[in-house]
């Protein structure tokens, strides 16, 4: 049974309670870790809050860059959307918590880590089994999962034991951000009929009325620059974020299948990962040799499979980060994207590698492609289908 752990910690109702009840109930000490992802908070009162509740280190690790660099990235490059919509946003957070949990325990002498996910999600498996790849001698605690208590009984709970938290009985979501995007769940949405409330947008709240462009630039696949200015990759998201929200653009609303097997009802906004990604696939259009192109698009889904099922770090995955770095060789260059209210979508691209050759593709005097090559080819092509044509077709009709 381990002895020290390093908990997940949001500093919210679940992972304040389950400061003190690990230490109550599992005789363990424990050391608080807060990561940023982008998802903005008073660290200061994180932190005492995790101490007030027993905490014997509460730690901050800004992970913005990183995150950006080494999750985000590789995520925009695959074009990976869960079942062809969902930028993965939470799915994507949790690895990188997961190498910082796992750094803290190395550090402080831990034997174990600790997350406040319940029994019905993803997150449990995607911290779990991050856990293992990485660390596969730490014990895992998700006392969540076996403490049979209520929101309610948590609320107490934290009264009780003096944690100072700032939650109310009526908890109306669940929701989870960071820079690539916020999911909510629950409340009246657990109704796949009901439609949101406008209540629960936030990045996405409408305010832009004027049409803008934006002009964003990319290097090997990784976007560098947004209307000629270079930011690194964690401002550059958070940029477009601020450009692209006002404009109501990156709203989901789907019913996604959750790995433990349960369809669930989900709403995210996710305004700037979703303008990169539609520029970022575009600008592949442009630069990709079309079997490349086709095969990277078979490949885009299951890379978004892995990532959501929790194997961020696994064989198959690293395996398609090669295929996938590969394919980016040429990617660079520049998308412009167009900004309307609830609209986003492009207008232009070009790039120095760019495949796109006037002379082939224009009809007019400037034609430099053979007509006549396309004679024979068209034929041969064809050829399969007229033997089959002449010979099979009475039978089958
Ligand atoms: N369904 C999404 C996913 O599995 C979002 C999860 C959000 N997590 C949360 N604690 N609200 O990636």
């Amino acid at each position: 049974m381990a002895k020290r752990v390093v908990l997940a910690y949001s500093g919210g109702l679940d992972t304040s309670v389950c400061v003190r009840w690990m230490i109550d109930n599992l005789g363990v000490e424990v050391i608080a870790l807060a990561a940023d992802v982008g998802q903005g908070g008073d660290w200061d009162a994180v932190t005492s809050r995790a101490k007030a509740a027993g905490a014997v280190e509460a730690l901050v690790v800004d992970c913005r860059e990183e995150f950006a660099r080494d999750f985000c990235a590789p995520v925009l490059k695959a074009n990976a959307l869960y079942e062809s919509q969902y930028p993965l946003v939470s799915a994507l957070s949790r690895p990188v918590i997961v190498k910082h949990l796992v750094a803290a325990a190395r550090a402080h002498g831990a034997d174990g880590v600790a997350h406040g996910c319940t029994g019905k999600g993803n997150d449990q498996v995607r911290f779990e089994v991050s856990t293992a790849a990485l660390a596969p001698d730490l014990e895992v605690l998700a006392p969540v999962r076996v403490w049979g208590m209520t929101r309610e009984d948590c609320i107490a709970y934290a009264d009780k034991h003096d944690i100072p938290i700032t939650a109310s009985k009526e908890k109306l979501y669940s929701i989870d951000d960071n820079l690539w995007g916020r999911a909510i769940e629950c409340g009246e949405m657990e109704d796949p009929w009901a439609q949101p409330p406008d209540g629960v947008w936030e990045m996405t709240r409408r305010t832009a009325t004027e049409p803008r462009e934006v002009t964003v630039a990319f290097e090997q696949g990784v976007p560098v620059a947004v209307d000629g200015e270079r930011l690194p990759m964690h401002t550059l998201v958070a940029r477009m974020n601020e450009v692209v929200g006002p404009y109501g653009f990156g709203r989901l609303d789907m019913v996604e299948n959750r790995r433990v097997g349960i369809k669930s009802r989900e709403t995210y906004e996710a305004p700037g990962s979703l303008a990169l990604m539609l520029a970022h696939k575009d600008l592949e259009g442009i630069t990709l040799e079309r079997d490349l192109q086709r095969e990277k698009l078979r490949l885009e889904h299951r890379y978004a499979e892995l990532v959501y099922d929790g194997l961020w770090f696994s064989p198959l995955k690293q395996a398609l980060d090669a295929f996938v770095d590969a394919s980016q060789a040429y990617v660079t260059g520049e998308v412009r994207l167009m900004l309307e209210p609830n609209r986003c979508y492009v207008v232009g691209r070009r790039s120095d590698y760019s495949l796109y050759d006037y002379g082939l593709a224009t009809y007019d005097a400037a034609d430099s492609f053979n007509h006549e090559h396309a004679e024979g080819f068209v034929r041969l092509w064809g050829l399969g289908v007229q033997t089959w044509a002449a010979r099979q077709t009475q039978r089958n009709a």
